[in-house]
């Protein structure tokens, strides 16, 4: 039986840990992890980073550090020392964790747009840019830098969601972008049996991401179904998803590259 994930001294890089999901892992996690480790935080917005870096302060024996990472848009040579700048900063080095976390959890959704109207080529690419070069690049630095060789084990979680394995009408772009994440870890976890792989899709949740779903969906059907959540109130709630995750974490016992839904049984 493999040990819960969060048991052990890690370094945990989250993206997007500004708002909405990414905010409540990064909380959470901070407070689930043992003495001594690292959370790096990324995103375009420094401040909001900073504030989540002093909530998770507050608990003296686990540091924090953010960094600013556009994954739309990221300099080579910055993107090349980004994550050994952060290490640098907080004085440590890979060797001194049990444990290397990835969370690729940064996205975004739009243009929403029909399949047929899917032709402004600028447009399509800052998403795919943001969506899944920054991330591949990421996963890519992260397995470079934490060597199976220098700590106990390796995990990478890639937030997912239905639309990685469900077509949604007029969300054609997140709908690829999602099952091309998904795919990603699949093929990782082909390549490299001492990583463990995990989708996670984390439910609807009530954050930025459904609000612009629900005013700017095109297909009326899926516009309709998210206001009347809203409306209800009867999304998930980001910290319950969360809870989730580390639920699966703790039992530790799904299939490297499998997709897991919030709504699956443990
Ligand atoms: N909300 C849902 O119902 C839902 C359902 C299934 C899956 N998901 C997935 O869950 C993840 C989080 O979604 P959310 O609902 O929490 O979204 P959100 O509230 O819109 O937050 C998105 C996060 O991504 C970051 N981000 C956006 N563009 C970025 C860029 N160019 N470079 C770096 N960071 C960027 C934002 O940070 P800055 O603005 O500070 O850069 C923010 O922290 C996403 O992958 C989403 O696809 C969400």
């Amino acid at each position: 039986m493999a040990a819960p994930v969060l048991s052990k001294k890690s370094v945990c890089i989250v993206t997007g840990a500004t708002r909405g999901l990414g905010r409540s892992i990064a909380l959470m996690f901070s407070k689930k992890l043992p003495p001594g480790s690292l959370l790096i935080l990324l995103s375009r917005n420094i401040d909001l980073l900073n504030e989540v870096v002093s909530v998770i302060q507050q608990r003296v024996e686990i540091r924090a550090i953010a960094a600013v990472f556009d994954q739309g848009s990221c300099n080579q040579d910055t993107f090349n020392n980004l994550i050994t700048d952060c290490m640098t900063k907080a004085e440590v080095t890979p060797n001194v964790f049990e444990q290397a976390i990835l969370i690729n959890n940064a996205g975004t959704l739009e243009p929403l747009e029909f399949m047929r109207d899917l032709d402004n080529i600028a447009d399509m690419s800052i998403f795919f840019q943001t969506n899944l070069v920054g991330c591949i690049a990421l996963t890519a630095k992260f397995l470079q830098l934490f060597k199976s060789s220098l700590m106990d084990s390796r995990i990478i979680i890639n937030i997912s969601s239905l639309a990685a394995v469900s077509p949604m009408k007029s969300w054609a772009l997140y709908c690829m972008a999602k099952a091309a994440r998904d795919m990603m870890l699949k093929v990782l976890a082909s390549e490299e049996e001492n990583v463990r792989t995990l989708n996670y899709a984390p439910g609807p949740l009530p954050t930025d991401m459904v609000n612009s779903a629900s005013k700017n969906t095109k297909d009326s059907d899926l516009k309709k179904w998210f206001e009347e959540q809203l409306a209800k109130k009867t999304l998930v709630d980001c910290d319950d998803s969360t809870r989730k995750l580390m639920a699966v974490l703790d039992k530790n016992a799904f299939e490297n590259g499998s997709h897991v839904d919030y709504f699956d049984e443990l």
